[in-house]
């Protein structure tokens, strides 16, 4: 008896952290910032990682799969440049919660937990001015695969508005794979305007920076389900929030494609390469690359006037079934004459787990069978510069 005693108060003395983690002081603040945004019911992951009770049966799970950087998903080098939607662990945290698992779990007290991290349930935007639902649920079967549905609702604007924040709201969330709402108008085709993918944050822009919406727009919803055993109708909407002052400054979408590729069967490395070039000056503000499951890597440069070079946003394993905006932590500003460059990777050999079939020869399409190449831009420009978007759109 002695002994241990001796040990545990020399411990306690010496020094606070050779004393094992706990689950309420050390791995709850972790799980709060890196983790719960998903693992909370209603959202994308599995299971809740709220409590303890919660937590505890998967500690092994959570051990390997923080060790492995499985989790949290994040795709992008972080060494290229921050984002600000980076949800990855430091060594320290990733560390913490190792440690944690291999000294036995334990909860540690209670009393020791920091505040709570509060969640909202409802729209995570300010109160929206107005919402707009699909026109009607679409019921997702029980079973097999859906094809990728296109859903198009009128604004019924009769004017022009500028929106400061937007949000993607399904009502199935454990049926949506992801959505996402794109517009056109009268010179607008095709822009994205906001989306919904797991772990990912409503659109929320600074003071003084909005969207234009054009009177009579018609917005579509690409909606991509996944079906779950049992029979669900979903109905996504997506809220507006409008700016009470004219903006300084407009927020554009804009994108460079490839669309003429052919990925030949059994191949495991294709590229692909598209490019746009800004004509004005602008800001780049965020980075979104689309591809479908034979995705593998995804790079974009820009190629400065001056003919110099930076990296932009560098994924090197793209994984299809987490898509976010890298939003930037520092906008880049773009000259006129600035080209944007993406080169993609696709992995058409039985290797890669998701690929629906290697015997294929792959073209692009919108079903996930077949395949896409998007760099999708967000820029900022003046709100006066009376311009639509760079070209690509
Ligand atoms: C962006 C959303 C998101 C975030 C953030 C996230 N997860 Fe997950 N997690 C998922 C999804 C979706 C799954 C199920 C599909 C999969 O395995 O990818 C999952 C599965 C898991 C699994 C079980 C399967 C496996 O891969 O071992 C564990 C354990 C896990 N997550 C732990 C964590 C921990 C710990 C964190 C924070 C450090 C975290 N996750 C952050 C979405 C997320």
């Amino acid at each position: 008896m002695l002994p241990v005693l001796l040990v545990l108060w020399q411990t306690a003395s010496a020094a606070t952290t050779t004393v094992a983690p706990t689950f309420y002081r050390d791995v709850l603040p972790v799980l709060a910032n890196h983790c719960q945004t998903c693992h909370r019911p209603g959202e994308a992951a599995p299971m809740p990682l709220l409590t303890y009770q919660q937590t505890r049966p998967w500690a092994k799970a959570i051990r390997e799969a923080v060790a492995s950087r499985r989790m949290p998903p994040w795709h992008a080098d972080s060494s290229v440049r921050h984002y600000t939607n980076d949800l990855s662990l430091s060594d320290a945290e990733r560390g913490k919660i190792i440690a944690w698992v291999d000294a036995g779990a334990r909860a540690g007290k209670p009393s020791q937990v920091p505040a709570a991290k509060r969640f909202t349930d409802g729209w995570r935007i300010e109160k929206p001015d107005v919402v707009i639902p699909m026109p009607e649920p679409f019921t997702v079967p029980a079973t097999g695969v859906v094809d990728y549905q296109f859903i198009r609702v009128a604004t019924g604007f009769t004017e022009d508005k500028w929106v400061e924040m937007a949000e993607v709201r399904p009502s199935a969330r454990e049926v949506v794979h992801h959505a996402i709402v794109v517009m056109s108008g009268p010179d607008a085709y095709g822009e994205f305007v906001a989306g919904y993918a797991p772990g990912s944050a409503p659109q929320i822009w600074k003071p003084g920076v909005a969207r234009l919406i054009p009177a009579g727009a018609v917005l579509t919803f690409q909606m991509h389900y996944t079906t779950n055993g049992k029979a669900t109708p979903d109905r996504t909407q997506i809220g507006f929030k409008f700016a009470k002052q004219r903006p300084r400054q407009r927020v554009q979408s804009a994108r460079a494609f490839n669309a003429w590729f052919t990925i030949p069967p059994n191949h495991p490395n294709h590229r692909v390469e598209a490019s746009t070039v800004v004509p004005r000056q602008m800001q780049l503000t965020a980075v979104r690359p689309h591809m479908h499951y034979r995705g593998k890597s995804f790079e974009v440069k820009a190629h400065f006037p001056d003919g110099t070079t930076e990296v932009m946003l560098r994924v090197p394993k793209y994984d299809f079934r987490y898509q976010p905006y890298y939003f930037f932590e520092s906008p880049v500003m773009l000259p006129p004459g600035t080209r944007l460059h993406c080169v993609a990777y696709f992995d058409n050999s039985p290797n890669n787990k998701a690929n629906p079939n290697p015997k294929e020869s792959v073209n692009w399409g919108e079903q996930s069978w077949e395949e896409m190449m998007i760099g999708w831009f967000e820029m900022l420009l003046p709100v006066d510069s009376g311009m639509r978007a760079p070209s690509g759109l």
